[in-house]
């Protein structure tokens, strides 16, 4: 896409985030509740499906694991969204507010915090609580929104949203999942869209003829991000809240068997993202094997 025809873009974007908000106090039936065999994700997406442990659980038990464990996706996904926020704002603090950066980036905090009012608000319906990240996450969280030059903090943004994504396709595609979770989802998906689309086209300054080492750095913080978020998801609190007999097995096992079907659950966009820009070479292809487990 060439310039004049990406601001047209961006000027259309802008617009339709100012004419058409989706405001999840009236876009989510909040009011709705769920019956017992109501899902509160894909079954695909929770950390133990699949396993021969998964059938040891009551069909109770299963269902407040997915319970649990979307909680603490939307919990991660509130989280990276305010550390987003905070760069954003030190990035608007060096542009004018005339030009259509400054216009684009205005709306997309706008609807960011919007929606990690939404995902407080979905926390709160599903009445659980979120295993808040580390000391370890908030040092790097906050180390990267602080003190990384903007390419790399956009970069880590995109990754974050690409993921979140496609979280929200599967979620809100599936019918068995209860209606909070669909429609939140399916608002998410809608901004995000316009979000990834601008991140995409704003990093390809950046991406575009990038070198061995720009490229390799690049997929390597992409890879960073995803191993830190997939890191938040699976809890041994879980399943000690779920009383089963021993916590530290299904824990073992949950992770493990997460990790592999993250890979062919979550990765896909952001997979093409790194190849678009030459981002696996000999160097970076083995890190992602190792620490993602994603074969290239
Ligand atoms: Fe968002
Ligand atoms: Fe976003």
């Amino acid at each position: 896409m060439d310039s004049v025809n990406f601001e047209v873009h961006v000027e259309r974007m802008i617009q339709l985030s100012k004419d058409k908000p989706l405001l999840p106090e009236t876009y989510i039936p909040w009011d709705d509740e769920p019956n017992e065999d109501t899902l509160f994700m894909p079954e695909k997406l929770v950390s133990l499906e699949g396993h021969e442990l998964w059938a040891t659980l009551t069909r109770s038990q299963q269902i407040e694991l997915g319970r649990l464990e979307v909680v603490q996706v939307m919990y991660s996904y509130a989280w990276s969204e305010t550390l987003a926020c905070y760069f954003f704002n030190r990035h608007l603090l060096k542009l004018n507010p005339d030009s259509i950066e400054y216009r684009f980036l205005i709306r997309e905090i706008i609807e960011e915090f919007r929606h990690q009012e939404m995902f407080g608000m979905a926390i709160r319906k599903l009445d659980r609580k979120p295993i808040l990240p580390t000391r370890l996450h908030h040092f790097f969280g906050n180390f990267t929104v602080k003190w990384l030059p903007s390419s790399l903090v956009f970069m880590s943004v995109l990754s974050v949203e690409l993921m979140a994504d496609i979280y929200a396709k599967h979620i809100r595609k599936d019918d068995k999942v209860f209606s909070v979770m669909r429609k939140s989802s399916e608002l998410h998906h809608i901004e995000e869209g316009r979000h990834i689309f601008y991140t995409e086209a704003w990093l390809k300054k950046f991406t575009h003829n990038a070198g061995f080492f720009k490229a390799s750095s690049y997929s390597i913080i992409v890879m960073l991000n995803v191993y830190f978020m997939r890191t938040l998801y699976v809890q041994k609190r879980f399943f000690e809240q779920m009383g089963v007999s021993d916590p530290d097995l299904y824990y073992r096992e949950a992770n493990q068997n997460y990790n592999k079907k993250f890979v062919e659950h979550a990765l896909g966009a952001t997979v093409e993202f790194v190849k678009s820009f030459n981002g696996f070479n000999w160097l970076t292809k083995p890190l992602w094997n190792w620490i993602l487990k994603v074969k290239l």
